[in-house]
Protein backbone atom coordinates (compact mmCIF):
# COMPACT_ATOMS: atom_id res chain seq x y z
CA UNK A 1 0.00 0.00 0.00
CA UNK A 2 1.44 3.31 -1.27
CA UNK A 3 1.87 6.16 1.29
CA UNK A 4 0.14 9.32 1.10
CA UNK A 5 2.05 12.56 0.31
CA UNK A 6 -0.25 15.96 1.14
CA UNK A 7 -0.16 18.50 -1.80
CA UNK A 8 0.51 21.86 -0.05
CA UNK A 9 0.05 24.59 -3.16
CA UNK A 10 1.68 27.50 -3.23
CA UNK A 11 0.70 29.23 -6.15
CA UNK A 12 -1.39 31.95 -4.53
CA UNK A 13 1.61 32.77 -2.52
CA UNK A 14 5.05 32.37 -3.69
CA UNK A 15 3.96 31.97 -7.05
CA UNK A 16 2.07 35.27 -7.03
CA UNK A 17 5.14 36.96 -5.38
CA UNK A 18 6.87 36.60 -8.71
CA UNK A 19 7.43 38.88 -11.29
CA UNK A 20 4.22 39.55 -13.91
CA UNK A 21 2.10 36.44 -12.09
CA UNK A 22 0.24 39.44 -9.55
CA UNK A 23 -3.53 38.49 -9.35
CA UNK A 24 -6.20 40.80 -7.96
CA UNK A 25 -8.57 39.49 -5.36
CA UNK A 26 -11.31 37.86 -8.04
CA UNK A 27 -8.89 35.83 -9.98
CA UNK A 28 -7.28 34.60 -7.27
CA UNK A 29 -10.49 32.93 -5.88
CA UNK A 30 -11.01 31.72 -9.49
CA UNK A 31 -7.44 30.03 -9.19
CA UNK A 32 -8.27 29.21 -5.40
CA UNK A 33 -11.67 27.09 -6.60
CA UNK A 34 -9.64 25.72 -9.52
CA UNK A 35 -7.45 24.56 -6.97
CA UNK A 36 -10.27 23.04 -4.85
CA UNK A 37 -11.12 20.76 -8.09
CA UNK A 38 -8.05 19.80 -8.45
CA UNK A 39 -8.02 18.47 -4.78
CA UNK A 40 -4.63 19.91 -3.28
CA UNK A 41 -4.55 19.50 0.08
CA UNK A 42 -3.82 22.67 1.16
CA UNK A 43 -3.85 26.13 -0.82
CA UNK A 44 -1.21 28.48 0.94
CA UNK A 45 -3.96 31.48 -0.20
CA UNK A 46 -1.25 34.83 0.22
CA UNK A 47 0.33 36.97 2.91
CA UNK A 48 -1.67 38.76 4.95
CA UNK A 49 0.25 41.50 6.07
CA UNK A 50 2.15 42.26 2.84
CA UNK A 51 -1.00 44.63 2.07
CA UNK A 52 -4.60 45.53 2.47
CA UNK A 53 -5.18 43.06 -0.80
CA UNK A 54 -3.27 40.16 0.25
CA UNK A 55 -5.32 39.63 3.64
CA UNK A 56 -8.81 40.51 1.95
CA UNK A 57 -8.19 37.88 -0.88
CA UNK A 58 -6.73 35.37 1.91
CA UNK A 59 -9.81 36.17 4.06
CA UNK A 60 -12.58 35.30 0.61
CA UNK A 61 -10.89 32.51 0.07
CA UNK A 62 -11.00 31.17 3.28
CA UNK A 63 -14.74 31.58 3.59
CA UNK A 64 -15.09 29.93 0.44
CA UNK A 65 -13.32 26.92 0.28
CA UNK A 66 -15.17 23.75 1.03
CA UNK A 67 -12.83 20.89 2.37
CA UNK A 68 -9.14 22.48 1.17
CA UNK A 69 -7.04 23.71 4.27
CA UNK A 70 -6.31 27.16 3.82
CA UNK A 71 -3.03 28.52 4.61
CA UNK A 72 -1.71 32.16 5.54
CA UNK A 73 1.90 33.09 5.78
CA UNK A 74 3.18 35.30 8.62
CA UNK A 75 6.82 35.90 9.95
CA UNK A 76 7.92 35.17 13.09
CA UNK A 77 6.04 38.02 14.96
CA UNK A 78 3.00 39.11 16.53
CA UNK A 79 1.54 41.79 13.76
CA UNK A 80 2.14 39.11 10.88
CA UNK A 81 0.87 35.90 12.93
CA UNK A 82 -2.32 38.05 14.34
CA UNK A 83 -3.02 39.22 10.88
CA UNK A 84 -2.94 35.81 9.53
CA UNK A 85 -4.74 34.54 11.85
CA UNK A 86 -7.45 36.85 11.32
CA UNK A 87 -7.82 36.41 7.76
CA UNK A 88 -8.11 32.57 8.07
CA UNK A 89 -9.99 32.20 10.99
CA UNK A 90 -13.68 31.69 8.82
CA UNK A 91 -11.95 28.49 7.29
CA UNK A 92 -13.32 25.12 7.59
CA UNK A 93 -9.69 23.82 8.26
CA UNK A 94 -7.60 27.09 8.65
CA UNK A 95 -3.49 26.92 9.05
CA UNK A 96 -0.85 29.58 10.03
CA UNK A 97 2.67 29.09 8.23
CA UNK A 98 4.99 31.22 10.19
CA UNK A 99 8.85 31.56 9.25
CA UNK A 100 11.87 32.78 10.27
CA UNK A 101 15.73 31.94 8.76
CA UNK A 102 17.92 29.90 9.70
CA UNK A 103 21.22 30.27 7.81
CA UNK A 104 24.24 32.23 9.60
CA UNK A 105 24.35 34.99 6.21
CA UNK A 106 20.73 35.38 6.96
CA UNK A 107 21.13 35.84 11.00
CA UNK A 108 24.15 37.91 10.29
CA UNK A 109 23.57 40.29 7.42
CA UNK A 110 19.53 40.24 7.17
CA UNK A 111 17.91 39.61 10.70
CA UNK A 112 21.30 40.65 12.87
CA UNK A 113 20.32 38.30 15.56
CA UNK A 114 22.54 36.03 16.81
CA UNK A 115 20.72 31.63 16.38
CA UNK A 116 19.74 32.18 20.17
CA UNK A 117 17.98 34.73 19.55
CA UNK A 118 16.34 33.13 16.67
CA UNK A 119 15.52 30.03 18.10
CA UNK A 120 13.30 31.73 21.22
CA UNK A 121 11.73 34.00 18.58
CA UNK A 122 10.31 30.95 16.33
CA UNK A 123 9.45 29.66 19.95
CA UNK A 124 7.21 32.91 20.75
CA UNK A 125 6.06 32.62 17.07
CA UNK A 126 4.62 29.28 17.25
CA UNK A 127 3.31 29.26 21.19
CA UNK A 128 1.69 32.63 19.65
CA UNK A 129 0.35 31.33 16.19
CA UNK A 130 -1.27 27.91 18.40
CA UNK A 131 -3.32 30.15 20.76
CA UNK A 132 -5.03 31.68 17.35
CA UNK A 133 -5.35 28.14 14.94
CA UNK A 134 -4.70 24.65 15.97
CA UNK A 135 -2.88 23.76 13.10
CA UNK A 136 0.19 25.65 12.56
CA UNK A 137 3.38 24.77 10.29
CA UNK A 138 6.61 26.36 10.85
CA UNK A 139 9.09 26.67 8.30
CA UNK A 140 12.70 27.95 8.74
CA UNK A 141 13.74 29.56 6.00
CA UNK A 142 17.21 28.26 3.57
CA UNK A 143 17.43 25.78 5.96
CA UNK A 144 19.62 23.77 3.16
CA UNK A 145 22.57 26.03 4.20
CA UNK A 146 21.83 26.17 8.00
CA UNK A 147 23.72 24.21 10.45
CA UNK A 148 22.14 20.66 10.78
CA UNK A 149 22.30 20.67 14.43
CA UNK A 150 20.49 24.48 15.13
CA UNK A 151 17.98 23.23 12.73
CA UNK A 152 17.19 20.28 14.69
CA UNK A 153 17.39 21.89 17.87
CA UNK A 154 15.02 25.12 16.62
CA UNK A 155 12.61 22.35 15.11
CA UNK A 156 12.56 20.35 18.37
CA UNK A 157 11.59 23.15 19.82
CA UNK A 158 8.34 24.11 17.13
CA UNK A 159 7.13 20.75 17.95
CA UNK A 160 7.17 20.76 21.56
CA UNK A 161 5.49 24.46 21.41
CA UNK A 162 3.14 23.04 18.74
CA UNK A 163 3.94 23.14 15.40
CA UNK A 164 2.62 19.63 13.59
CA UNK A 165 4.23 21.01 10.40
CA UNK A 166 8.19 21.03 9.60
CA UNK A 167 8.85 22.59 6.27
CA UNK A 168 12.25 22.42 4.92
CA UNK A 169 12.99 25.16 2.13
CA UNK A 170 16.01 24.83 -0.34
CA UNK A 171 15.17 28.78 -0.67
CA UNK A 172 17.54 29.85 -2.83
CA UNK A 173 17.30 26.14 -4.94
CA UNK A 174 21.21 25.28 -4.02
CA UNK A 175 20.48 21.74 -2.92
CA UNK A 176 21.43 18.79 -5.42
CA UNK A 177 19.38 15.79 -4.67
CA UNK A 178 22.64 13.64 -3.98
CA UNK A 179 23.02 16.10 -1.06
CA UNK A 180 19.21 17.10 -0.33
CA UNK A 181 18.22 13.56 0.41
CA UNK A 182 20.83 12.53 3.10
CA UNK A 183 20.83 16.00 4.78
CA UNK A 184 17.28 15.48 5.31
CA UNK A 185 16.99 12.33 6.43
CA UNK A 186 20.16 13.14 9.27
CA UNK A 187 18.00 16.15 10.18
CA UNK A 188 15.22 14.30 10.94
CA UNK A 189 16.78 11.10 12.86
CA UNK A 190 18.19 13.81 15.26
CA UNK A 191 14.97 15.49 15.69
CA UNK A 192 13.28 13.56 18.54
CA UNK A 193 9.87 14.28 18.83
CA UNK A 194 9.64 13.57 15.15
CA UNK A 195 6.86 11.33 15.51
CA UNK A 196 4.60 14.42 16.48
CA UNK A 197 4.98 16.56 13.06
CA UNK A 198 4.92 15.52 9.35
CA UNK A 199 7.99 17.21 7.40
CA UNK A 200 7.90 19.43 4.48
CA UNK A 201 9.52 19.97 1.56
CA UNK A 202 9.64 23.20 -0.36
CA UNK A 203 12.30 23.50 -3.15
CA UNK A 204 13.31 25.99 -5.83
CA UNK A 205 14.50 26.06 -8.71
CA UNK A 206 17.65 28.20 -9.76
CA UNK A 207 19.48 24.88 -10.85
CA UNK A 208 16.89 23.07 -12.37
CA UNK A 209 16.06 20.52 -9.67
CA UNK A 210 13.00 21.84 -7.89
CA UNK A 211 11.39 18.47 -8.96
CA UNK A 212 14.36 16.15 -8.89
CA UNK A 213 14.78 17.35 -4.72
CA UNK A 214 11.33 17.49 -3.92
CA UNK A 215 11.10 13.73 -5.16
CA UNK A 216 13.97 12.94 -3.25
CA UNK A 217 12.73 14.85 -0.43
CA UNK A 218 9.26 12.67 -0.17
CA UNK A 219 11.94 9.55 -0.48
CA UNK A 220 13.84 11.09 2.22
CA UNK A 221 10.53 11.64 4.70
CA UNK A 222 8.74 14.51 3.96
CA UNK A 223 5.07 13.36 3.52
CA UNK A 224 4.18 17.47 2.68
CA UNK A 225 5.57 18.75 -0.71
CA UNK A 226 5.24 22.44 -1.12
CA UNK A 227 4.68 23.68 -4.87
CA UNK A 228 3.10 25.58 -7.59
CA UNK A 229 0.79 25.36 -10.90
CA UNK A 230 3.13 25.84 -13.72
CA UNK A 231 6.26 25.83 -11.31
CA UNK A 232 5.54 29.54 -11.00
CA UNK A 233 7.29 31.24 -8.15
CA UNK A 234 10.39 33.09 -7.06
CA UNK A 235 13.30 33.90 -9.30
CA UNK A 236 13.57 30.48 -11.66
CA UNK A 237 10.09 29.71 -9.56
CA UNK A 238 9.28 27.02 -7.35
CA UNK A 239 8.72 22.70 -7.90
CA UNK A 240 5.65 22.29 -10.43
CA UNK A 241 3.27 20.55 -8.83
CA UNK A 242 1.88 18.81 -12.30
CA UNK A 243 5.77 17.02 -12.80
CA UNK A 244 5.93 15.90 -9.27
CA UNK A 245 2.49 14.67 -9.28
CA UNK A 246 2.77 12.92 -12.65
CA UNK A 247 6.11 11.60 -11.53
CA UNK A 248 4.70 9.91 -8.56
CA UNK A 249 1.87 8.46 -10.67
CA UNK A 250 3.74 7.51 -13.38
CA UNK A 251 6.69 5.68 -11.45
CA UNK A 252 4.32 3.63 -8.76
CA UNK A 253 6.68 1.18 -8.67
CA UNK A 254 9.69 2.95 -8.15
CA UNK A 255 8.56 5.82 -6.03
CA UNK A 256 5.85 3.94 -3.59
CA UNK A 257 3.77 6.88 -2.59
CA UNK A 258 0.22 8.91 -3.85
CA UNK A 259 -1.56 12.09 -3.97
CA UNK A 260 -4.82 12.58 -4.15
CA UNK A 261 -4.81 15.32 -7.11
CA UNK A 262 -7.60 14.55 -9.68
CA UNK A 263 -4.98 14.81 -12.68
CA UNK A 264 -7.21 15.36 -15.40
CA UNK A 265 -7.64 18.44 -13.97
CA UNK A 266 -4.06 19.47 -14.21
CA UNK A 267 -4.27 20.76 -17.64
CA UNK A 268 -7.25 22.97 -17.07
CA UNK A 269 -4.95 24.17 -13.93
CA UNK A 270 -2.23 24.96 -15.81
CA UNK A 271 -4.17 27.16 -18.49
CA UNK A 272 -6.50 28.79 -16.18
CA UNK A 273 -3.41 30.25 -14.51
CA UNK A 274 -1.68 31.56 -17.18
CA UNK A 275 -5.12 32.66 -18.41
CA UNK A 276 -5.12 35.08 -15.39
CA UNK A 277 -1.55 36.19 -15.06
CA UNK A 278 -0.26 36.17 -19.15
CA UNK A 279 2.73 33.88 -17.71
CA UNK A 280 2.64 31.55 -20.47
CA UNK A 281 4.44 28.07 -20.27
CA UNK A 282 7.15 27.34 -22.76
CA UNK A 283 6.14 24.70 -25.65
CA UNK A 284 8.72 21.99 -24.31
CA UNK A 285 7.14 22.18 -20.65
CA UNK A 286 6.69 18.75 -19.38
CA UNK A 287 3.23 17.55 -18.69
CA UNK A 288 1.47 20.89 -19.87
CA UNK A 289 3.65 22.87 -22.64
CA UNK A 290 2.04 22.39 -26.06
CA UNK A 291 4.42 20.14 -27.48
CA UNK A 292 4.35 17.91 -24.05
CA UNK A 293 2.05 14.73 -26.07
CA UNK A 294 3.03 16.21 -29.76
CA UNK A 295 4.97 13.89 -31.74
CA UNK A 296 6.79 15.50 -34.73
CA UNK A 297 8.92 12.53 -36.22
CA UNK A 298 7.69 10.83 -38.43
CA UNK A 299 9.17 7.20 -36.66
CA UNK A 300 7.17 7.98 -33.22
CA UNK A 301 4.36 9.23 -34.98
CA UNK A 302 4.02 5.64 -36.83
CA UNK A 303 4.81 4.03 -33.73
CA UNK A 304 2.24 5.99 -31.73
CA UNK A 305 -0.30 5.26 -34.08
CA UNK A 306 0.43 1.78 -33.68
CA UNK A 307 0.60 2.01 -30.05
CA UNK A 308 0.56 4.97 -28.10
CA UNK A 309 2.64 3.29 -25.22
CA UNK A 310 6.01 3.54 -27.75
CA UNK A 311 6.50 6.93 -27.39
CA UNK A 312 3.91 7.71 -24.42
CA UNK A 313 4.72 7.25 -20.74
CA UNK A 314 1.22 8.47 -19.81
CA UNK A 315 -1.70 9.61 -21.60
CA UNK A 316 -2.68 12.97 -22.78
CA UNK A 317 -6.17 12.23 -21.21
CA UNK A 318 -4.91 11.68 -17.99
CA UNK A 319 -3.98 15.23 -17.74
CA UNK A 320 -7.53 16.33 -18.74
CA UNK A 321 -5.17 17.25 -22.23
CA UNK A 322 -7.67 18.18 -25.02
CA UNK A 323 -6.94 15.84 -28.16
CA UNK A 324 -7.12 18.41 -30.40
CA UNK A 325 -9.57 17.01 -32.70
CA UNK A 326 -11.54 18.98 -35.71
CA UNK A 327 -14.67 19.80 -33.68
CA UNK A 328 -17.65 21.34 -35.55
CA UNK A 329 -18.90 23.59 -37.84
CA UNK A 330 -20.87 27.07 -38.03
CA UNK A 331 -24.21 24.51 -38.50
CA UNK A 332 -23.49 22.79 -34.87
CA UNK A 333 -26.37 23.11 -32.43
CA UNK A 334 -25.68 24.58 -28.21
CA UNK A 335 -26.86 20.93 -27.50
CA UNK A 336 -23.57 19.57 -29.26
CA UNK A 337 -21.61 21.97 -28.31
CA UNK A 338 -22.43 21.50 -24.31
CA UNK A 339 -21.72 18.14 -24.82
CA UNK A 340 -18.17 18.76 -26.81
CA UNK A 341 -17.74 20.98 -23.58
CA UNK A 342 -18.59 17.93 -21.23
CA UNK A 343 -16.02 15.93 -22.87
CA UNK A 344 -13.87 18.21 -22.27
CA UNK A 345 -14.38 18.75 -18.46
CA UNK A 346 -16.53 21.62 -18.37
CA UNK A 347 -19.80 21.52 -16.84
CA UNK A 348 -21.47 24.40 -18.38
CA UNK A 349 -24.31 26.47 -16.68
CA UNK A 350 -26.76 27.78 -18.90
CA UNK A 351 -25.41 31.07 -18.72
CA UNK A 352 -22.19 30.26 -19.89
CA UNK A 353 -23.34 27.62 -21.89
CA UNK A 354 -25.25 30.80 -23.83
CA UNK A 355 -22.24 33.27 -23.77
CA UNK A 356 -19.88 30.34 -25.43
CA UNK A 357 -22.35 29.46 -28.16
CA UNK A 358 -22.58 33.27 -28.82
CA UNK A 359 -18.70 33.07 -29.60
CA UNK A 360 -18.76 30.01 -31.06
CA UNK A 361 -20.71 31.44 -33.86
CA UNK A 362 -19.30 33.96 -34.16
CA UNK A 363 -15.87 32.41 -34.43
CA UNK A 364 -17.24 29.48 -36.69
CA UNK A 365 -18.68 32.36 -39.02
CA UNK A 366 -14.79 33.29 -39.42
CA UNK A 367 -13.22 30.58 -39.16
CA UNK A 368 -13.35 26.68 -40.97
CA UNK A 369 -12.41 24.32 -38.47
CA UNK A 370 -12.85 24.96 -35.07
CA UNK A 371 -10.63 22.88 -32.20
CA UNK A 372 -10.52 21.85 -28.70
CA UNK A 373 -8.24 24.82 -27.74
CA UNK A 374 -10.23 27.09 -29.86
CA UNK A 375 -13.25 26.07 -27.65
CA UNK A 376 -10.97 26.17 -24.48
CA UNK A 377 -9.73 29.75 -25.40
CA UNK A 378 -13.50 30.74 -25.62
CA UNK A 379 -14.70 29.54 -22.67
CA UNK A 380 -11.43 31.24 -20.66
CA UNK A 381 -11.65 34.17 -22.52
CA UNK A 382 -15.13 34.56 -20.94
CA UNK A 383 -14.08 34.13 -17.33
CA UNK A 384 -15.51 37.07 -16.06
CA UNK A 385 -13.41 38.52 -12.52
CA UNK A 386 -14.51 41.71 -12.28
CA UNK A 387 -17.46 43.78 -13.99
CA UNK A 388 -16.73 45.31 -17.30
CA UNK A 389 -17.33 48.98 -17.10
CA UNK A 390 -16.23 49.55 -20.54
CA UNK A 391 -17.28 47.36 -23.43
CA UNK A 392 -15.49 47.28 -26.62
CA UNK A 393 -18.26 47.86 -29.47
CA UNK A 394 -16.20 48.64 -32.27
CA UNK A 395 -13.16 48.84 -33.55
CA UNK A 396 -11.31 49.76 -36.52
CA UNK A 397 -7.77 50.81 -36.92
CA UNK A 398 -5.30 51.17 -40.25
CA UNK A 399 -1.62 51.28 -40.26
CA UNK A 400 1.76 50.09 -42.86
CA UNK A 401 4.45 51.66 -43.34
CA UNK A 402 3.49 54.44 -45.22
CA UNK A 403 0.93 56.26 -43.65
CA UNK A 404 0.40 56.98 -39.73
CA UNK A 405 -1.34 54.48 -37.93
CA UNK A 406 -4.74 55.36 -36.50
CA UNK A 407 -7.97 54.08 -35.21
CA UNK A 408 -11.53 54.56 -34.50
CA UNK A 409 -13.55 52.81 -31.23
CA UNK A 410 -16.59 52.90 -30.09
CA UNK A 411 -17.06 51.90 -25.97
CA UNK A 412 -20.14 51.35 -23.97
CA UNK A 413 -20.32 52.09 -20.53
CA UNK A 414 -24.03 51.04 -19.34
CA UNK A 415 -25.87 52.65 -21.66
CA UNK A 416 -23.99 55.56 -22.98
CA UNK A 417 -22.04 54.88 -26.21
CA UNK A 418 -18.69 57.27 -26.95
CA UNK A 419 -16.78 57.21 -29.67
CA UNK A 420 -13.18 58.35 -30.10
CA UNK A 421 -10.49 58.36 -32.80
CA UNK A 422 -6.36 58.52 -32.14
CA UNK A 423 -3.24 58.46 -34.07
CA UNK A 424 0.06 56.49 -32.55
CA UNK A 425 2.82 54.24 -33.23
CA UNK A 426 0.68 51.64 -35.10
CA UNK A 427 -2.56 50.12 -34.98
CA UNK A 428 -2.47 48.70 -31.98
CA UNK A 429 -1.39 52.09 -30.16
CA UNK A 430 -3.65 54.18 -32.00
CA UNK A 431 -6.33 51.43 -30.64
CA UNK A 432 -4.92 52.25 -26.76
CA UNK A 433 -4.85 55.51 -27.50
CA UNK A 434 -8.42 55.68 -28.74
CA UNK A 435 -9.79 54.04 -25.37
CA UNK A 436 -7.70 56.16 -23.32
CA UNK A 437 -9.19 59.32 -24.27
CA UNK A 438 -12.81 57.30 -24.02
CA UNK A 439 -11.96 56.22 -20.54
CA UNK A 440 -9.66 58.61 -18.89
CA UNK A 441 -7.29 56.11 -17.53
CA UNK A 442 -3.35 56.52 -19.24
CA UNK A 443 -2.38 53.39 -19.46
CA UNK A 444 1.28 52.36 -20.51
CA UNK A 445 1.98 48.84 -22.60
CA UNK A 446 4.97 47.34 -20.60
CA UNK A 447 4.66 43.80 -21.94
CA UNK A 448 2.51 42.62 -25.19
CA UNK A 449 2.42 39.02 -26.68
CA UNK A 450 0.53 37.93 -29.23
CA UNK A 451 0.51 33.78 -30.04
CA UNK A 452 -1.94 31.60 -31.92
CA UNK A 453 -4.35 29.37 -30.45
CA UNK A 454 -4.43 26.62 -33.03
CA UNK A 455 -2.89 26.25 -36.53
CA UNK A 456 -3.78 28.18 -40.11
CA UNK A 457 -4.13 31.57 -41.04
CA UNK A 458 -7.23 32.06 -39.95
CA UNK A 459 -6.07 30.63 -36.09
CA UNK A 460 -7.71 32.43 -33.38
CA UNK A 461 -5.09 34.94 -31.70
CA UNK A 462 -4.59 35.22 -28.30
CA UNK A 463 -3.19 38.66 -26.68
CA UNK A 464 -1.90 39.17 -23.68
CA UNK A 465 -1.18 42.66 -22.19
CA UNK A 466 0.62 44.05 -19.23
CA UNK A 467 -0.24 47.55 -18.77
CA UNK A 468 0.63 50.49 -16.09
CA UNK A 469 -1.95 53.10 -14.92
CA UNK A 470 -1.24 54.91 -12.07
CA UNK A 471 2.00 52.94 -11.24
CA UNK A 472 0.24 49.70 -10.45
CA UNK A 473 0.37 46.75 -13.41
CA UNK A 474 -2.46 44.97 -14.85
CA UNK A 475 -3.02 42.24 -16.83
CA UNK A 476 -5.69 41.87 -19.83
CA UNK A 477 -6.24 39.09 -22.13
CA UNK A 478 -8.43 38.63 -25.21
CA UNK A 479 -9.01 36.12 -28.10
CA UNK A 480 -9.81 36.83 -31.77
CA UNK A 481 -9.57 36.18 -35.66
CA UNK A 482 -8.74 39.70 -36.03
CA UNK A 483 -5.20 40.83 -33.71
CA UNK A 484 -6.54 44.42 -33.81
CA UNK A 485 -10.07 43.45 -32.18
CA UNK A 486 -7.98 40.96 -29.75
CA UNK A 487 -5.21 43.97 -29.10
CA UNK A 488 -7.93 46.44 -28.42
CA UNK A 489 -9.77 43.99 -26.16
CA UNK A 490 -6.88 42.66 -24.35
CA UNK A 491 -5.76 46.19 -23.35
CA UNK A 492 -9.76 47.45 -22.38
CA UNK A 493 -9.75 44.23 -20.19
CA UNK A 494 -6.11 45.53 -18.35
CA UNK A 495 -8.15 48.78 -17.94
CA UNK A 496 -11.13 47.70 -16.81
CA UNK A 497 -9.37 46.35 -13.54
CA UNK A 498 -7.78 49.30 -13.19
CA UNK A 499 -11.45 51.14 -13.28
CA UNK A 500 -12.70 48.41 -10.66
CA UNK A 501 -9.81 48.73 -8.82
CA UNK A 502 -9.96 52.99 -8.47
CA UNK A 503 -13.42 52.29 -7.62
CA UNK A 504 -13.36 49.66 -4.50
CA UNK A 505 -10.40 51.70 -3.31
CA UNK A 506 -12.58 54.87 -3.27
CA UNK A 507 -15.28 52.61 -1.42
CA UNK A 508 -13.17 51.44 1.01
CA UNK A 509 -11.91 55.23 1.88
CA UNK A 510 -13.85 56.40 4.95
CA UNK A 511 -16.22 59.19 4.01
CA UNK A 512 -14.22 62.22 4.81
CA UNK A 513 -14.76 63.49 8.04
CA UNK A 514 -17.16 66.56 8.38
CA UNK A 515 -16.04 69.44 9.26
CA UNK A 516 -17.26 71.43 12.29
O1 LIG B 1 11.41 29.66 -0.03
C1 LIG B 1 11.11 29.83 1.16
O2 LIG B 1 11.93 29.66 2.07
C2 LIG B 1 9.76 30.27 1.47
C3 LIG B 1 9.36 30.26 2.91
C4 LIG B 1 8.56 31.45 3.27
C5 LIG B 1 8.65 28.97 3.22
O3 LIG B 1 8.98 30.53 0.59
ZN1 LIG C 1 9.71 29.73 -1.35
Amino acid sequence: MSEKVYVFDTTLRDGEQSPGCSMNLEEKLKMARQLERLNVDVIEAGFPIASEGDFEAVQAIAAEMKKTTVAALARANGKDIERAGEAVKEAKNPRIHTFIATSDIHLEYKLRKSRSEVLKQSVEAVRMARNLCKEVEFSAEDATRSDIDYLAELFEAAIEEGATIINIPDTVGYAIPSEYGPFLQNLIAKISNRDQAVFSCHCHDDLGLAVANSLVGIGSGCRQVECTVNGIGERAGNASLEEIVMALHTKREVLPYHTDIVTEEIYKSSRLLSNLTGAFVQSNKAIVGKNAFAHEAGIHQDGVLKNALTYEIMTPQTVGLPRSTLVMGKHSGRHALQKKYQELGYDLNKEDLERAYFFFTKLADRKKEIYDEDLITIIQDGIKTIPDTYKLKYVHAAGGNQEMACAVVKLQQGEEVFVESAYGDGPVDSACRAIDRITGMRGHLLDYRVSSVTRGKDALGEVFVHVSVAERSYTGKAASVDIIDASARAYLNAVNKAVYEKKKEQEREPPEAASA
